[in-house]
């Protein structure tokens, strides 16, 4: 099992996309193991960016990510770092797969409604960014029986 880091940004919180959004992924089977509502600190949006760090767009994402609160989340299943970042779709909704939440949600690139790991590496990074150990769950997903071969 892979987990990885999800973040719903502030566009889909105003706009009122939460429940939406996390329906998705408990559809899928995915099991969430953390799960918090934070309005990050610039630090923190900077920590999790820092591979763009320099690029012209990045004062602006960084803007962006502080500007509003965001729900921050990390999913666990089979393939979840490959299978969300499928889910979420490219980072410019309108080339992004219909169906996508990025294309079923979103305009542009610079308000793009969710954030997910690209890879298994970035996904650790992610989840010691915004969680402490303490905030994951670990439990027993019932579900599983009707989700995974023994
Ligand atoms: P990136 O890691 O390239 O995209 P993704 O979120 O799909 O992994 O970029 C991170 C975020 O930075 C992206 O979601 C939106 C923002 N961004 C811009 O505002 N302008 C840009 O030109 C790029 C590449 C990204
Ligand atoms: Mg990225």
């Amino acid at each position: 099992m892979d987990r990885t880091f999800v973040a719903i940004k502030p566009d889909a919180v105003q706009r009122g996309f939460i429940g939406q959004i996390i329906e998705r992924f408990e559809r899928k089977g995915f099991k969430i193991v953390g799960l918090k509502m934070l309005k990050p600190t610039r630090e923190l949006a900077e920590k999790h960016y820092e591979e763009h760090i320099g690029r012209d767009y990045f004062e602006r994402l960084v803007a962006f990510m502080i500007s509003g609160p965001v729900i921050a989340m990390v999913v666990e299943g089979k393939n979840a770092v490959s299978v969300v970042r499928r889910m979420v779709g490219s980072t410019k909704p309108h080339e992004a797969e219909v169906g996508t939440i990025r294309f079923d949600f979103a305009q542009v690139k610079e308000m793009n409604i969710i954030h997910g790991s690209d890879s298994i590496e970035n996904a650790k990074r992610e989840i010691d960014v915004f969680f402490r150990e303490d905030e994951l769950v670990d439990w027993h997903h019932d579900l599983e029986l009707w989700l995974y071969e023994k």
